[in-house]
Formats: C-alpha cells, sequence, structure tokens
C-alpha cells in the first residue's frame, strides 16, 4: 500500500497557492484565453509549477495539472502532498476528468486538491472525493 499523504501546513499551503496562482501567467491559451495555473508540493518539500499549454490543433493542448506532475514525475519527484489549480473564474474550477485520472495514478485516495478562484479564495477536496470507485496500476494484473 502506498503511504498515507501527509498534512499540508499553512505556510506550505501559502506557497503553494502563490505559487499556482503566479503560473497562471506562464499559460499559453491563445485560443482558450483560459489562464490554469498548478502547483505541487512534492513529500520531499519542492514546489512544482504547471501551466495549461494549448495547441492550434485544439485537442493537441495539455491541462495545468497535467504539464505539473509530467515535469515533477521526469524532475524524479515519486511521491505528493497536495496539489494547487488556480484559475481566474469564481467560483473555483476542478480539474477535468482526465487530469483527475492523471493525478490518480501519482497520489492515494486523501491526497488534497486544492482550488482557487479568481479571488484567491479556495476549496479543497481529495481525489478520492473528486475521482471516487477509480482505475489504477495496482487494479492491472500483476
Ligand atoms: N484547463 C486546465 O488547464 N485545467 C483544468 O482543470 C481545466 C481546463 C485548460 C485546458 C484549456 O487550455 C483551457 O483550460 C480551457 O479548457
Amino acid at each position: 500500500m502506498p503511504p498515507i499523504t501527509s498534512p499540508v501546513t499553512a505556510q506550505e499551503l501559502e506557497i503553494l497557492s502563490t505559487k499556482a496562482i503566479e503560473a497562471k501567467g506562464r499559460a499559453y491559451c491563445p485560443y482558450s484565453k483560459f489562464h490554469v495555473g498548478a502547483c505541487i508540493l512534492t513529500a520531499s518539500g519542492e514546489f512544482v509549477v504547471g501551466a495549461n499549454v494549448e495547441n492550434a490543433a485544439y485537442p493537441v493542448g495539455t491541462c495545468a495539472e497535467r504539464v505539473a506532475f509530467g515535469t515533477a514525475i521526469v524532475a524524479g519527484h515519486k511521491e505528493f502532498k497536495a496539489l494547487a489549480v488556480a484559475t481566474d473564474i469564481r467560483p473555483a474550477a476542478s480539474p477535468c476528468g482526465m487530469c483527475r485520472q492523471f493525478i490518480r495514478e501519482f497520489t492515494t485516495p486523501s491526497f488534497p486538491v486544492y482550488m482557487y478562484d479568481a479571488d484567491g479564495a479556495y476549496k479543497v477536496m481529495t481525489i478520492g472525493e473528486l475521482l471516487p470507485d477509480s482505475f489504477g496500476p495496482e487494479d492491472l494484473p500483476k
């Protein structure tokens, strides 16, 4: 069984939200004009950011959450404490279905996803709540 996700301190959450909100500014979203920033807190205490990166062939574009997790995985991180996602709408946006599955691959059901709105207010849900009864690596035959 993977380890239980550790809680996030107030100081970590402050940094996590600041970095996710800042990352919105790095989105490449000329088609939707919908800026999304993401930041992951790794188990080792590092912060890894992402933003949505769109493409002229629309379906090829990638969400902020998947950019952040892909970057973290390739940097060698294996365990994660929390994710923050920031948009310019209210109420806060929540990760799309594809991103929920992508996040689930690398996290446990108690992993928290903090969702920030245009005013910097957040709601938080676990990945288990966002994607119940999910399919994951442990479900594949050995
Ligand atoms: N988007 C994200 O980056 N994350 C989400 O959770 C929802 C949607 C992006 C994809 C696309 O670039 C734009 O927002 C509009 O859908």
